[in-house]
């Protein structure tokens, strides 16, 4: 599973996360599932191996492992429990506004306890009216003539929401500027005025929770105010999603493997015309798709993530690549592992078909797959530039169709 493509530093992470995993995640997966429950015993366990300080950088007292780390732990821990690989992956994606843009001192406050696993994140973005459209937001801060600002309002899909104790949340300060007018700040559980509205019933990643959150006049300081300045919290959380949609699709890897490595031990079990079923062309076919499909959507996760913790302008649309190709895997690898399980991967007795349960919600959240297909062709569009020459050989005669 290594595929040479590892450095020692992810290595190391990959046996530590796959430690925990299967000592820790896998037995406990089903239990969680039933239950619907934030699994405390695993979030302990993950903080105790120091997962949770992989991608905080070494001198906010994390290990300074980037994306890349923090993908090679969420395939890990995916790779046995999907929704464990998100309750992990979603203190990166709530983290991460502070990492880029907060002050010294938001850092200094939060980053060391978010890395010793004291303090945990929710990233509060979308609304009911306000999904892929992120510029629609209808929260408000409202600025105060003392230089504070209440928020008002509700937010949906708060993934992590009643387990977290800190939220990153983006509001409207200046109606009149649109995407410019949106500011993020850190609420945290304790402010008054900050209320859990409804927990979730989920069809996947059920032990962790999402919820919507309320906000009733919640008092914050300009020391809230991400990276200390109002109006640039559209940026803020596109360049976050950046940073983060390459987790997402870590844990599309992750799901699809566990799928697969289930699905290859079934089929050689399983024993109908007198054989196992592995030995049918037809099932070999799918083994073999689906091992290309997961080892390919592995290979761009890593890409993505490198490039993005190298600085590399490119990591915006490979993010975006990778979210979108491996969370497709997953739902298509799952959905496989289920059909080679045949009547006994539809009942809930085999761990396969919360995979597929799993899988759907990576294809939906952090950016549906429809808008990362925008994002890479918007980024490909503005690089067409790069191609002017080869206008010379495309004949003048049809360019009036697409001129202007
Ligand atoms: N980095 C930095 N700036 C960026 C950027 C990026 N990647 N993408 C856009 N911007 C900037 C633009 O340059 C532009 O700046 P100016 O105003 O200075 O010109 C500004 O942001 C507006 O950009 P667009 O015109 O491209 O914005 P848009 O309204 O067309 O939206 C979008 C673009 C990509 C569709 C965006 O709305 C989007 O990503 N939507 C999906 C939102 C999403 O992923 N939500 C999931 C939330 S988290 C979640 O799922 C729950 C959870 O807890 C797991």
């Amino acid at each position: 599973m290594t595929s040479g493509i590892y450095d020692a530093e992810n290595l190391m992470w990959q046996e530590k996360a796959r430690n925990v995993a299967e000592k820790v995640v896998r037995p406990l997966a089903r239990k969680y599932d039933e239950l619907q429950q934030y699994p405390w015993e695993i979030k302990d366990a993950l903080a105790n191996e120091g997962l949770l300080s992989v991608w905080i950088p070494k001198e906010y007292g994390g290990a300074g492992g980037g994306v890349a780390n923090l993908c090679i732990v969420v395939e890990e821990l995916s790779r046995a429990c999907p929704g464990v690989g998100v309750l992990f992956a979603v203190n990166a994606l709530g983290s991460f506004p502070i990492i880029i843009s907060g002050t010294e001192e938001q850092k200094r406050k939060y980053l060391p306890k978010i890395a010793a696993g004291e303090t945990l994140m929710s990233f509060c973005l979308s609304e009911k009216e306000a999904g892929s459209d992120a510029g629609a937001l209808r929260v408000r801060g409202i600025p105060q003539p003392d230089g504070t600002f209440k928020i008002y309002g509700e937010k949906k899909w708060t993934t992590n929401g009643s387990a977290a104790n800190l939220f990153t949340v983006f509001a409207v300060t200046d109606p009149e500027k649109g995407s410019r007018g949106m500011t993020a700040f850190l609420v945290e559980k304790t402010d008054p005025g900050f209320s859990i509205a409804k927990v979730e019933d989920k069809m996947g990643i059920r032990c962790v929770p999402v919820v919507e959150t309320r906000f009733d006049g919640v008092t914050v300081g300009p020391d809230r105010l991400l990276g200390g300045k109002a109006g640039l919290g559209f940026k803020h959380a596109m360049q976050t999603l950046d940073r983060a949609r390459p987790g997402v699709a870590a844990q599309g890897v992750g799901c699809a493997q566990g799928a697969m490595e289930y699905a290859l031990r079934y089929t050689t079990q399983r024993i109908q015309f007198g054989e196992p079923v592995s030995s049918k062309q037809m099932v070999q076919g799918m083994l073999a798709d689906m091992a290309m499909q997961v080892e390919a959507a592995r290979q761009l996760v890593l890409a993505a993530a490198r490039s993005l913790d190298a600085g590399d302008p490119k990591g915006s649309k490979l993010a975006a690549m990778a979210k979108c190709f491996a969370t497709d895997v997953a739902m298509k690898v799952s959905v496989d592992a289920v059909q080679l399980f045949g009547g006994y991967g539809f009942m809930k007795d085999y761990p396969i078909e919360k995979y597929m349960r799993d899988a759907k919600i990576t294809q939906i959240y952090e950016g549906t797959n429809q808008v990362q297909r925008m994002v890479i062709a918007r980024n490909m569009i503005n690089e067409s530039s790069n191609f002017a020459f080869l206008d010379a050989y495309i004949p003048k005669e049809s360019q009036w169709k697409y001129e202007g």
